[in-house]
């Protein structure tokens, strides 16, 4: 090639200020805009921008202020209404917001179109919540391109009208600040939900004018970490006691983080919990659980009219200070034991002609329905609450993965989706040997991008309000850890709540997630490491070949239907087990896994291997002892090891450890036996049975 073409890119890029330079495509924009042109040029920023805004009164005076304190280089127009203006010192650039009801804009209130030419910028939509959003994308490139912003025209409308995130501070208690910080960060990724999980088992934390020991006592603790609290027996103590733990907060608290999260155009649902995961209720008002005895259950006596009164005049104090539609009521994991023979709630039963306790949930669900529709509010509620039947107006938050919400929007319900599977950013982000402890399963942040909470052909999908991320924090005692966890993850759900799956492309979005990390942990976030992400279980990409692959498995005891990893060739299938423990590997109820291979013939022998997990909180144990021994005609068998193990059984961090023989000998059935603990509802997991 001739040295000058060879040397024309370089050229193009020095000569920043020519009118035929193109300006890198932004890969700073996150959530993904659902179009983007690009145009020739950029609109310089040497001087700040005059802004001027065509709005209502006093959507013009919120936006001006929201602009004017953003970092965006702009000034406000000397004319007083804002209105454009032609005379000659007003030829500068400028930013120009337009909320006008023009039917070539998105229909979407929070849709918007922003278009930057070398004479300004203009942002127009048919809501003040869309030119909100436009502005944060204009943050962002402006946060990526400084002073030279590239000219392009940008037409943006989210996917789902709701796009949340579910914060947990009953486990962990996290300060005002903090969610303030997080709410900022949820206007950047444009998400308008913060599901904040005020009440639960392990703490209550808000202020209830009417009922005082929720605060005096239910909000305290000893032991700061959720597990000190847990193993020293799950109590709580006064405010007062020098070794309290906890917090709460006040009603002034709450009202400023509303004001604050609605001027960033996010609304706050409120959770109390109900029936269940109620200890801290009970704990300090036994009188409204069946047995009538504080630390007996998490369940509320439904059988009880005092159960109602107080509900009802918690959330209506809850009503005074969030200003929702929605209202959260909990209606996950009740136990209900205790409803089956509680005299109170068998009379419920016998008056209501509810036929289970099922139905007694149901009936104490919709009750609640009934207050909220009363007050102008609509319930929601954890899939749970469909179960003895739902009240047509509530929303469902699908969390048990997908069937309840599937079931629900086919049914005609509104539905937010939710799943474990995608959405709970309490799991491993990376190997679970080496990261932070964490709450179950493994959920990197590819499988989180990866999800779609309405697929084309599902039926009522027209239903599915939206999406949510969850933070449960059994395992997340510090702010810094809850950032930790919430980011890059909650970035990818940003995107699938947002963004259109046309165009998804992990890579792409990997790029960008990179940019925002690094630009999130320069505004002081303390997030995961995104960069040096170690990935998926090296094991588990690619085959592993073997003497035994694809060999006869006998088992003298049944693998679990619920992990069968493929059923009877699993364990000689070449294919080893991710992170999660749900993915390839094989797993065996409270039984031992006792498995003979048949190689076909005699063959020399110098390895026989295997892997297991210990996951303490999924009940999944390593081997007390593993047995491996060897065969020519399958009748007589000679030992080639046994082996102990010595990762202690209490050990919450999950553990993958081979057990395997090396050593020089021949036989054609091979038996491996891997010794269960004996613990009641134990599990062990298995992938591959590797010979060589
Ligand atoms: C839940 O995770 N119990 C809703
Ligand atoms: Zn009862």
């Amino acid at each position: 090639m001739n040295r000058f073409l060879r040397l024309l890119p370089v050229m193009l890029l020095l000569t920043g200020t020519s009118c035929r330079t193109r300006i890198p495509e932004p890969e700073c924009l996150l959530p993904r805009p659902t179009s983007i042109e690009h145009q020739r040029g950029a609109l310089p920023l040497n001087f700040p921008l005059r802004l001027s805004i065509e709005a209502p009164d006093t959507t013009a005076a919120t936006l001006r202020h929201f602009v004017l304190a953003s970092g965006l280089p702009v000034e406000p127009a000397s004319r007083p209404d804002d209105t454009p203006s032609r005379s000659a010192a007003d030829e500068r650039p400028a930013l120009h917001l337009h909320l006008e009801n023009n039917a070539a804009l998105p229909a979407s209130e929070e849709g918007y179109r922003l278009t930057i030419t070398r004479r300004g910028i203009a942002l127009r939509s048919r809501g003040e919540a869309g030119l909100f959003y436009g502005i944060q994308t204009l943050l962002q490139l402006h946060d990526r391109y400084g002073k030279r912003l590239p000219a392009l025209e940008i037409t943006d409308a989210p996917r789902f009208s709701y796009r949340g995130l579910h914060l947990d501070v009953s486990r962990h208690f996290f300060d005002a600040a903090f969610v303030k910080k997080q709410l900022r960060m949820m206007a950047t990724l444009k998400l308008n939900r913060l599901h904040w999980h005020l009440t639960d088992g392990a703490g209550w934390r808000v202020a209830i004018d009417r009922y005082p020991e929720l605060t005096g006592q239910a909000a305290w603790r000893h032991g700061a970490t959720w597990q000190a609290w847990r193993d020293g027996g799950g109590r709580y103590c006064r405010r007062e006691d020098p070794q309290a733990a906890g917090g709460y907060y006040t009603k002034a608290e709450i009202r400023d983080v509303v004001a604050f999260a609605d001027s960033l155009h996010i609304t706050i649902i409120p959770e109390i919990e109900f029936p269940a995961h109620s200890e801290e209720v009970l704990a300090v008002y036994p009188a409204l659980s069946c047995s009538g005895e504080p630390y007996t259950t998490g369940d509320f006596c439904i059988g009880n009219e005092a159960t109602f009164e107080f509900l009802e005049n918690v959330l209506t104090e809850i009503l005074e200070l969030f200003p929702s539609t929605m209202i959260h009521i909990g209606g996950d994991e009740a136990s209900k034991t205790a409803w089956a023979t509680c005299p109170k709630c068998r009379a419920r039963m016998q008056r209501e002609g509810l036929t289970s306790t099922d139905e007694l949930q149901s009936y104490a669900i919709r009750r609640i329905g009934r207050f909220l529709a009363e007050h102008g509010r609509r319930m929601i509620g954890w899939d749970e609450i469909l179960d003895g039947g739902l009240a047509p107006d509530a929303v469902v938050m699908s969390w048990r993965g997908e069937e309840g919400g599937r079931k629900a929007a086919a049914a005609g319900h509104d539905v937010v989706m939710t799943p474990g599977s995608h959405c709970y950013l309490d799991g491993y982000q990376d190997n679970p040997t080496r990261e932070p402890q964490a709450f179950s399963g493994y959920l990197p942040l590819r499988k989180v991008y990866s999800y779609d909470p309405a697929p084309t052909a599902m039926p009522g999908r027209e239903h599915i309000l939206g999406v949510q991320a969850n933070l449960w924090t059994e395992y997340i005692p510090t702010p810094e850890q809850a950032e930790y966890m919430l980011y890059p993850r909650l970035f990818a759900l940003s995107e699938v709540a947002w963004s259109t799956p046309e165009g998804k492309e992990y890579a792409d979005f990997h790029r960008r997630a990179l940019w925002l990390t690094e630009r999130a942990r320069a505004a002081g976030y303390r997030t995961f490491d995104l960069m040096h992400e170690e990935g998926e279980r090296r094991e588990s990409l690619t085959p592993i070949d073997h003497l035994a692959r694809g060999c006869r498995v006998d088992y003298a005891a049944p693998w679990s239907e619920r992990y069968a990893a493929g059923g009877a060739g699993a364990l000689t299938d070449g294919v080893r087990g991710s992170w999660s423990y749900g993915t390839c590997w094989q797993g065996f109820l409270e039984c031992d896994v006792d498995v003979t291979l048949d190689l076909g013939e005699v063959r020399p022998l110098r390895e026989v291997t295997a892997d297991f997990i210990q996951w303490y909180s999924a009940w999944i144990w390593l081997p007390r002892r593993v047995e491996i021994s060897v065969s020519d005609d399958g009748r007589q068998f000679r030992t080639l090891a046994t082996l102990g193990n010595d990762y202690p059984e209490e050990a919450e961090r999950p553990a993958y450890r081979a057990f395997g023989w090396q050593g020089s000998d021949h036989g054609r059935y091979i038996r491996y036996r891997a010794l269960h603990n004996g613990r009641p509802g134990g599990w062990l997991f298995t992938d591959e049975i590797v010979v060589h």
